[in-house]
């Protein structure tokens, strides 16, 4: 939800803004823009359309400077236009900002700036707040106050209500940048006679790879030489410099068409990763450093909860089937955005988990605090290093994915059920499964990647039913037991990038409703592994068949399927129970993938869509 850059430096800001920005343009992508403040005035170019309409513009209206901001807008208050693309610059042309996050009480504070006679040119809330800054100011002018671009800020945002990640430069002050964060992710990179504030770490990584990852309720006040942080209460904050592990390469798309395509085909190396180091040395179990929760306290704990948004949802439907199925302990899951609101009642021993790719959703960090607040420990998985999930968790697991780039997410979802897996094997080791089980569990999920390359493999032939399949409006995706919320994950992929109506249902489920939608011009996608109820599930594909449904089968390699039965058959490999669901994603994601190219859809940047939801 919007990406923000600031740059206090001695190089030219406007070009190296524009290529931080090319990083962030996947929180948010329907406006951009870029202020710089030199010689005594503040200059914007700013637009609707992508990063790269903007360098077209500044190509034609260059921006010379070495102090500047930038901008990528993911639309809240007030439509893509112009105007309410950021920076904006306060009426009294004093202050300009960029904001991520949502100003709740800003209808009060613009009827207050009218009475003051500020005026406003978008139907932004953060025009609205820059003015509040502008205001401020002027009274600290008067008044003579020492720092006062840092006082206004601060002021100001003790009467700011609702989220915030901003950046503000005020004309009187160049080279001087103020950032304050509550709710949307700041980090700070420190660079070499240059200091960087931005919405995450892929936009200052080709420059620095220190980093201080800005808390909710700090400001900090910074030059092209120093930075402090304080809090809005105004005590000194000591500084916790961090370095970013991966590089700028780990960003970039290479020879792939799209970051979803390169994510897809990196999930082999993405979960050696998440599992690297993490099996006990006698290979029966999984260990987890960061837990901060004993191993007794989990064996005490008499169920689990889990809270999450979209795919990472789905990751903890796996979760709870693992945990259910392997360690016998009840599990429960929650959208994250109900569970905040819900007031359910909760078991005493309950822990709590919630998965976050960026760490940075909102809803899913307030179902933290809910959890918290009542007492609860929550732990999180999630793939934000230094993510406000990471920080305000009591401990946690990382997924050790390198960066995802592409609003899909897949190898973010992938490792997220390995980790599932992982976690349902620790707590049935503690219980009821025994060592032998415990090596061929581990060994399975240590195979994991092989199998996944494996199904990689089928690209070539997913892409031919892709072709035939991509000018369908309705497709269902059906699955039982742990595949289905693989089912959900193939109907969200479906549609979030390639604009298909589509659903996830079990499959057996279908019949209470869906088959209704079932046509010749609706095909239905069946997970069919082998197992105990393989008849069960061929049974509801003769029901679609009988219908004249099309039907994509994605069986094990041991299934044969009565002939004639699917129109077309893609084949994973036979596998555990406790990896099953992560080879069979691989065929869906592809699927959707391929479709939505088809298409002609903008893969990484699907409409109305944004990587990381940092507003309710
Ligand atoms: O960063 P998170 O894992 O918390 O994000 C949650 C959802 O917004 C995210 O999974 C979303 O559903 C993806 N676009 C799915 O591909």
């Amino acid at each position: 939800m919007c990406g923000i850059i600031g740059y206090v430096g001695k190089q030219p800001a406007a070009s190296f803004i524009v290529e931080g920005l090319k990083r962030l343009e996947y929180r948010g992508y329907d406006s951009t823009g870029v202020a710089v403040v030199a010689e005594g005035r503040i200059s914007v170019v700013k637009k609707i359309g992508r990063v790269a309409q903007l360098e077209q513009e500044l190509a034609k209206r260059p921006l010379a400077g070495t102090f500047g901001m930038g901008h990528t807008r993911w639309a809240t208050h007030g439509g893509v236009t112009d105007a309410n693309a950021h920076p904006h610059v306060s009426s009294d042309g004093k202050i300009v900002l960029i904001h991520n996050g949502v100003i709740e009480n800003y209808a009060s504070m613009k009827t207050f700036l009218l009475g003051k006679g500020y005026t406003f040119q978008s139907e932004t809330d953060t025009e609205v707040l820059g003015n509040l800054i502008a205001y401020h100011y002027a009274k600290a002018a008067e008044s003579g106050e020492e720092n006062r671009c840092l006082a206004s800020v601060r002021k100001a945002l003790r009467h700011t209500e609702g989220t915030y990640g901003i950046v503000v430069m005020c004309v009187d002050f160049p080279g001087e940048m103020v950032a304050a964060r509550k709710g949307s992710p700041l980090i700070i990179g420190l660079g070499d006679g240059e200091n960087i504030v931005a919405s995450d770490v892929s936009a200052i990584v080709a420059r620095t790879q220190s980093v201080v990852y800005l808390k909710d309720g700090e400001i900090v006040h910074l030059s092209a030489q120093e930075f402090r942080i304080t809090t809005l209460g105004q005590s000194a904050v000591a500084p916790l410099v961090d370095r970013v592990t991966w590089s700028v390469a780990a960003a970039e798309m290479g020879a792939y068409a799209h970051f979803m395509e390169k994510e897809i085909f990196e999930q082999p190396t993405a979960l050696e990763n998440a599992m690297r180091g993490r099996f006990s040395e006698d290979g029966s179990t999984a260990n987890f450093g960061g837990l901060n929760v004993s191993a007794g306290e989990f064996r005490s704990m008499e169920s689990f909860a889990f809270c999450a948004c979209g795919t990472a949802l789905h990751a903890c439907r796996v979760a709870e089937h693992m945990i259910e199925r392997f360690a016998r302990l009840p599990v429960e899951c929650d959208y994250a955005s109900e569970f905040r609101y819900r007031n359910s009642p909760l078991f005493r021993n309950t822990l709590y988990f919630v998965m976050s790719q960026s760490g940075e959703t909102i809803d899913t960090l307030a179902a933290l605090r809910e959890a918290k607040r009542k007492g609860y420990k929550v732990l999180a998985v999630t793939n934000g290093v230094g993510s406000s999930i990471a920080r305000e968790a009591d401990g946690g697991i990382y997924q050790h994915v390198g960066p995802e780039i592409g609003v899909a997410s897949t190898k973010a979802f992938t490792s997220q059920l390995l980790i599932g897996s992982m976690l349902a094997l620790y707590l049935a080791r503690m219980r009821d499964m025994s060592f032998s089980d415990g090596v061929t569990f581990v060994k399975a999920l240590k195979g994991a990647p092989d199998l996944v390359r494996q199904a990689l493999g089928q690209a070539p032939l997913i892409k031919a039913i892709a072709r035939r399949y991509a000018h369908v409006r309705d497709m269902l995706f059906l699955g039982r037991l742990s595949l289905f919320p693989i089912a959900l994950e193939g109907a969200l992929k479906l549609k979030e990038i390639s604009y298909v109506h589509a659903e996830g249902y079990p499959a057996a489920e279908m019949k209470h409703g869906p088959i209704a939608l079932i046509t010749e011009e609706c095909p239905s996608v069946f997970f069919a592994p082998s197992g105990e109820i393989l008849n069960k599930i061929i049974s509801s594909m003769q029901e679609i068949k009988a219908r004249k449904g099309p039907i994509i089968a994605i069986v094990t390699a041991s299934v044969e399927l009565p002939a004639g039965l699917a129109d077309e058959i893609i084949v994973i490999p036979e596998c555990h129970e406790a990896v099953l669901p992560i080879v069979a994603s691989i065929p869906v994601q592809l699927l959707s993938y391929y479709i939505a190219v088809e298409r002609g859809c903008d893969v990484d940047k699907p409409r109305n869509l944004a990587k990381s939801v940092t507003v309710e």
